[in-house]
C-alpha cells in the first residue's frame, strides 16, 4: 500500500513527461526511385521527423510495384521494379540498412540520407559511412541473396496490408489508411502529427 501511494505521488508530480501519450505512428510504403515517394521524404517525412520526431513512430517499407521470382536454387529472388533495376538495388540498400542498423533512430537517419539524395541507389556507401555502418557490410548484403531475401520479406509485409497498397507513397497514420488523412500527410505532415498527438506538444509544433 505504501509503495502504491508513493508511486502515485511520484507519477502525479511529473504530469508532463513525454511518453504519456502514444507517439503518432506513420507507416510508409514506397519505392526508392518513385518521384512522389522521394518528394514525400524530402518535403515532409525527413523535416517533420527532424522537428517533432520525439512524438512520432516511423515505419518504412520500400517495395511497391515490384515483381519477384524465387531462384530455382531455392535461395534468393530476382526482382523487377517499376523504375528499373537500380530501384530494386535502392530498395535492397534500405532493407539491408534496416537489418544492420538495429537502433531505429539511426536506421531512419540512414533512410533519410538515402531518400533525400539526388539518386538513392548510388548513396549506399556515403549514407552507411554517415551513420557509422561499414559500407562493406551494407553493399555485401545488397549485392547478395541476403539482400534479396530481406527485400522479399518487405514484400511480404506489404502484401499483408488491408486495404491493399495500390499506389506509392502509401501513408498510414496510427494503423489506419484513409485518403483524406493521406492527402493531409502529403500536404503538411507536421501539422497532421501535431494535431493527432494527444500529449503535451513539443517545441517543434509551435513553428
Ligand atoms: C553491387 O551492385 C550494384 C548494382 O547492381 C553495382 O553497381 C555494384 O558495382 C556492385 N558492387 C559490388 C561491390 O559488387
Amino acid at each position: 500500500m505504501i509503495f502504491t501511494i508513493l508511486g502515485l505521488i511520484a507519477l502525479s508530480s511529473f504530469p508532463f513527461i513525454q511518453g504519456q501519450a502514444d507517439p503518432v505512428k506513420v507507416t510508409v510504403f514506397y519505392e526508392s526511385l518513385c518521384p512522389y515517394s522521394r518528394e514525400f521524404f524530402v518535403d515532409q517525412l525527413a523535416p517533420t521527423y527532424e522537428s517533432v520526431g520525439e512524438i512520432m513512430l516511423v515505419e518504412t517499407y520500400a517495395y511497391g510495384f515490384e515483381t519477384e521470382i524465387a531462384r530455382p536454387s531455392g535461395d534468393g529472388y530476382t526482382f523487377s521494379c517499376q523504375h528499373g533495376s537500380d530501384e530494386c538495388y535502392g530498395n535492397k540498400l534500405l532493407a539491408c540498412g534496416q537489418k544492420y542498423l538495429e537502433d531505429h533512430e539511426v536506421f531512419l537517419d540512414f533512410n533519410f540520407c538515402i531518400m533525400t539524395s539526388d539518386y538513392p541507389p548510388s548513396y549506399g556507401v556515403q549514407c552507411s559511412n554517415q551513420v557509422g555502418l561499414s559500407p562493406d557490410v551494407l553493399i555485401g548484403c545488397a549485392n547478395s541473396t541476403e539482400g534479396e531475401n530481406l527485400l522479399h520479406d518487405v514484400g511480404v509485409v506489404q502484401g499483408q496490408q488491408d486495404p491493399e497498397v495500390n499506389y506509392v507513397p502509401w501513408i498510414i497514420i496510427n494503423d489506419v489508411h484513409g485518403t483524406i488523412t493521406e492527402d493531409e500527410a502529403r500536404a503538411n505532415l507536421k501539422y497532421l502529427v501535431c494535431h493527432t498527438y494527444e500529449g503535451e506538444l513539443p517545441e517543434g509544433c509551435n513553428t
